[in-house]
């Protein structure tokens, strides 16, 4: 379902470089005195996304949303809700930040006392009462709302809360969970989450991992879900919809909670036939599956692609096979092992795109192989090849180069280190990072230890410099 970059596009997304503001003093947080936090995590791509000078641990956010009246009112929904979050300051903290854009604030409390806040950009900047002291956990409690849109990344693609006819379907990735709750909204701060949504009687509203409850009262019905295992804040959901839940179990014992728009045809989600297949297949390639449920949301609106949402990717009007499987793939690559940067993203999307081609092979499709020798027959002057899979700049993170030049790097590594040791990589890199974030480094590290080999040669050639790798 991602959208392909055309040669244009491509060219375009060059011209951008990544002459961006640098991580926001970290010096700063190291010292004992009294400190605010800092306006952004320090991403070289989306620099005031996240926070510095605290850990968020957990948020419990309690919504409720109004879908648009019947068409042809225009598309958009009201959301209220009250955000209570976890945060464990990493230093003495005099005032610090949470990531919000639009929608109105009402209050904040910070330890059961109101607290002192303005707003700045997409900053929400609060002073509490007195300081809070390092390594002492205490709730941020958050009255907002408002009128909810149609917002876009800096693509100008669909995310965050998107209002849909009868509903919302909620993509965040890569910082657009702030358009729908105050967060610290970077992957390196992953939390477990309590997600309540409210809404009209007869619709229903699917988050990540369990449910734990749907009760109605005045033609309302609140939906409950828990996540247990940490998330990063890109990958939570709290979409809204005219949805049937199927709820089963795979042969091993994993709860499967599909939510799937009563008005698509059986044909839209042939593609999750296999799902539990598919979760076999990869826990042989990648280890455990590291959460506790799983399945899909398939809506019959479309924010133009997919989404890997932990444990319930969703899906814009159709789930098909090889969609299916690479938003399950995402589920170890990309969920449980994050980027601690935005700039690792192709370790999202080139194992997933890789994953993509051993279960179509599996599947007596294609062999991977031929998935391979088909990306190294684009020519080498196509502005395919320009793209610095490690660097794509913040424009580039969807760029086709970065899923199937990514692709094609693993696959390439597995020729340069043997496959034995590329097996031992794929089962260890999700475990070694499970719950976490890790960087092309990392990575690349990893790979030598497994191997034994001095590989800087290998990923210069294919992710850190652009042009084709002579093979
Ligand atoms: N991460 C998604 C996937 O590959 C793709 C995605 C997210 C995307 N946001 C996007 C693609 C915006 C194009 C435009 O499953
Ligand atoms: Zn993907």
């Amino acid at each position: 379902m991602r959208v392909r970059i055309g040669a244009a596009v491509a060219a375009a997304l060059l011209a951008v470089t990544t002459a961006v503001a640098p991580a926001a003093g970290a010096a700063a947080g190291q010292s004992s005195r009294p400190s605010p936090g800092e306006p952004g995590a320090g991403d070289p791509y989306f620099p005031l996304a996240g926070n510095g000078g605290y850990d968020a641990v957990h948020y419990d956010l309690d919504l409720r949303y109004q879908p648009p009246t019947p068409a042809p009112a225009p598309l958009t929904g009201e959301l209220d809700g009250v955000a209570t979050i976890t945060i464990v300051p990493t230093r003495h903290l005099t005032r610090f930040d949470l990531d919000l854009r639009g929608l109105e604030v009402e209050s904040v409390a910070v330890r059961g006392r109101p607290a002192e806040f303005t707003r700045e950009g997409d900053e929400l900047i609060i002073t509490p009462k007195t300081i809070l002291p390092r390594g002492k956990a205490v709730d941020v409690v958050v009255t907002y709302g408002g009128a909810t849109g149609r917002p876009t990344d800096i693509e100008g693609a669909l995310y965050g809360w998107v209002t849909t006819r009868d509903g919302a379907m909620v993509a965040s990735e890569p910082e657009g969970s702030m358009t729908w709750f105050p967060v610290n909204d970077h992957p390196t701060d992953k939390a477990t989450y309590d997600v309540a949504v409210t809404v009209p009687e007869g619709l229903v509203a699917v988050g990540n991992g369990d449910l734990v409850g749907a009760t109605t009262q005045d033609g309302r019905t609140t939906w409950s879900w828990s996540s247990r295992e940490p998330m990063a804040s890109y990958l939570v959901t709290a979409s809204v919809g005219n949805y049937e839940l199927r709820q089963t179990t795979t042969p091993d014992g994993l709860p499967l909670i599909d939510a799937i728009d009563r008005d698509l045809p059986p044909s839209a989600t042939a593609g999750l036939a296999q799902t539990a297949e598919m979760i076999a297949f990869f826990e042989g390639r990648f280890g455990p599956y590291p959460f506790s449920s799983y399945g899909a949301i398939v809506d019959d609106d479309s924010v133009g692609y997919a989404l890997e949402t932990q444990t319930r990717p969703i899906y814009s009007r159709r789930a098909t096979e090889s969609t299916v499987a690479h938003e399950l793939a995402h589920q170890w690559m990309g969920n449980s092992v994050s980027p601690a940067r935005w700039q690792d993203i192709w370790l999202n999307e080139g194992w997933a795109t890789y994953a993509e081609w051993l279960w179509a092979e599996h599947d007596g499709g294609p062999t991977a192989a031929a998935r391979f020798d088909e990306v190294m027959a684009i020519p080498a002057d196509n502005s395919f090849w320009q793209v610095v899979v490690a660097d794509p700049g913040p424009l580039g993170l969807f760029a086709g180069a970065v899923y199937d030049r990514g692709a094609a790097t693993l696959y390439a590594l597995r020729s340069q280190i043997g496959a034995d040791a590329f097996d031992r990589l794929s089962m260890e890199w999700p475990s070694r990072h499970a719950d976490s974030t890790a960087t092309t480094e990392d990575f690349q590290a990893l790979a030598e230890k497994v191997s034994g080999q001095d590989l800087a040669e290998f990923f210069d050639v294919w992710v850190r410099t652009a042009g084709k790798p002579m093979l």
